[in-house]
């Protein structure tokens, strides 16, 4: 036992931020295997390798894919989202966008092509968690006069998350000369931004002021 202590301190090093990492050098070095190596290990030195040789077409590529599973989660919150809303103009409104997300699908499928990439989501735990506190609300205000004005909110979050990603890559598009994508996302990006602006309408007139009504009024 305090040899295999022994060697496991002899694998791990400090990093610049004085955090506690595996030693890839003594690996290649040929140590004797420890507790430690199995297949799978994840070695964060072996990482930051990788990423030295990453650039702005990488960083594009994974946002791509970041935005093409959140548009694909969205396209299936959206139908719940109009069941639940009480309001005949929120019902219509969601179903719009959910239509309206489809063709954007479509068109990061056209960029991905663009790209002559294979078009595939990369899990985003951000839109994951911004449409599970939508479901949320949608349990908790269940039936109140509060939740047309909570769903909205959702909304809003959902489309200022995709309103920032389609604007970095936007820019992103134009500095990698990929002049075809970038009216595609505007496209995306414009469809967003008035989504957005409906949502805040339909606030502003109803949502919000049904909501500070009383339950039994
Ligand atoms: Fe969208």
């Amino acid at each position: 036992m305090k040899l295999l202590l022994k060697n496991q301190r002899l694998r791990f090093v400090r990093n610049r931020t004085n955090r506690l990492i595996f030693d890839s050098r003594r690996k290649s070095a040929g140590t004797k295997s420890s507790a430690f190596d199995f297949p799978g290990h994840h070695n964060p030195m072996e990482d930051n390798e990788l990423a030295a040789t990453k650039t702005l077409d990488d960083l594009f590529l994974d946002t791509l894919k970041d935005i093409y599973f959140a548009e694909k989660q969205i396209l299936r919150a959206l139908p719940k989202m109009a069941r639940a809303a009480q309001s005949e103009e929120g019902k219509a409104g969601f179903l719009q966008h959910r239509d309206e997300t489809q063709g954007q699908i479509e068109r990061l499928e056209q960029v991905f092509e663009l790209l002559g990439k294979a078009a595939r989501g990369k899990t985003c735990e951000a839109i994951q968690g911004i449409i599970a506190e939508g479901e949320e609300i949608m349990e908790e205000f269940k039936g109140s006069p509060a939740l047309d004005a909570g769903l909205i909110s959702s909304a809003q979050a959902v489309e200022h998350y995709e309103i920032a990603r389609y604007g970095t890559l936007i820019e992103w598009a134009g500095q990698l000369g990929l002049a075809d994508a970038v009216p595609l996302l505007q496209a995306n990006l414009q469809e967003e931004e008035a989504t957005d602006q409906k949502l805040t309408q339909l606030a502003k007139a109803s949502a919000n002021d049904k909501a500070k009504a009383k339950k039994s009024a």
